[in-house]
């Protein structure tokens, strides 16, 4: 889709970070905006900055790990312009327990960052993409991942990022064979300057309480602190925001505003599959610039 001027974007997680630096290219590119978020404070800034840019929205609190909510966003989206264009699947959480051994982390959060990281993108995708078939205009779906969705790890953040591009790869295909003009693509940023290392600000009571920082192990507690400082040195949400444009424009699959040294942690994951040996063991958590040892090999 070249021309986004005049069309429709639904963001999901508007309020801050990604979201937010999406919603305000859009904008830029003069697109209608519907703006979502499930935190109604940081959503009604993001509204009210919009507003007062000259561009058009519309604001609606939604919880994307809850369906009748995001049903309840398509049919806002609807009732106001009568048609969507783009869908940006993008709200997302972590908790700042990045490591925690496979067989240790809280099952309130694996329940937690599931229903949000992946079922979000999923009511998004079956709320969404049947009206837009429907309505017969090119279209386009985005859904955020993560280059955690391309290396590896046991725990739920790195479980749903994967689920989401593998899900969204399938969509892709899905739509190219039936000769849609609905596409899609997944968003795989890297270290990015946002609020997610603070997520659990928006945890729900019902998922159990938040991590208790003090109370975790003084190594994975470090690894927490340097996550930070990594994120803080990370690239601009515009940057991220930027790529979406062009990838939309351009009707690229794969949209990966990530560091280099990720993108080497990426290689060698493929590498490790192609080549049938085991996966080589990074210091933890593999989204850090790291220097690699070498597992043992399976031959
Ligand atoms: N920051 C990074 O380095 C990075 C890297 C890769 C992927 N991502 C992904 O980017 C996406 C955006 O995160 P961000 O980094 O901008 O973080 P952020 O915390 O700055 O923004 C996330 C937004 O999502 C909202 N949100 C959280 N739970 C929600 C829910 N249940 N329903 C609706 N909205 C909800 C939050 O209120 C917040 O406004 C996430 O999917 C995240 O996993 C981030």
């Amino acid at each position: 889709m070249k021309d986004l001027n005049g069309r429709v974007a639904v963001v999901t997680g508007a309020g801050s970070g990604i979201g937010l630096a999406m919603a305000n290219h859009f904008a830029n590119e003069g697109m209608k905006l519907v703006l979502a978020d499930v935190d109604a404070a940081a959503l009604a800034r993001a509204h009210d900055n919009l507003r007062a840019s000259g561009a058009t929205g519309i604001a609606c609190r939604t919880d994307v790990s809850v369906e009748s909510d995001v049903k309840a966003l398509a049919d806002a989206a609807y009732a106001q312009y009568g048609a969507v264009h783009v869908v940006c699947n993008n709200a997302g959480v972590a908790t700042p327990a990045l490591r925690t051994l496979a067989w240790e982390t809280r099952l309130s959060d694996w329940d937690w960052i599931h229903k949000v990281n992946f079922m979000g993108v999923l009511y998004g995708v079956r709320e969404f993409v049947p009206r837009m078939l429907a309505g017969g205009d090119e279209g386009h779906i985005v859904n955020t991942a993560s280059v955690a969705g391309l290396i590896s790890g046991g725990n739920p953040y790195f479980v749903s990022k994967h689920a989401v591009a593998c899900f969204t790869e399938g969509l892709y295909k899905d739509l190219k064979e039936l000769g849609a003009k609905v596409s899609a693509s997944v968003l795989c940023p890297g270290l990015i300057r946002t609020s997610i290392v603070d997520a659990e600000r928006n945890r729900p009571a019902e998922f159990g309480p938040a991590t208790d920082i003090g109370a975790l192990p003084a190594n994975i507690r470090k690894m927490s602190e340097n996550f930070r400082a990594a994120l803080d040195a990370g690239f601009d949400p515009s940057v991220v925001a930027a790529a979406v444009v062009s990838g939309i424009q351009q009707d690229r699959f794969y949209i990966v505003p990530a560091q280099q040294h990720l993108l080497d942690v990426i290689a060698l994951r493929m590498h490790d599959i192609l080549e049938q040996r085991n996966p080589t063991l990074l210091p933890q958590p593999s989204l850090m610039p790291a220097t690699a040892t070498q597992g043992p090999r399976a031959s």
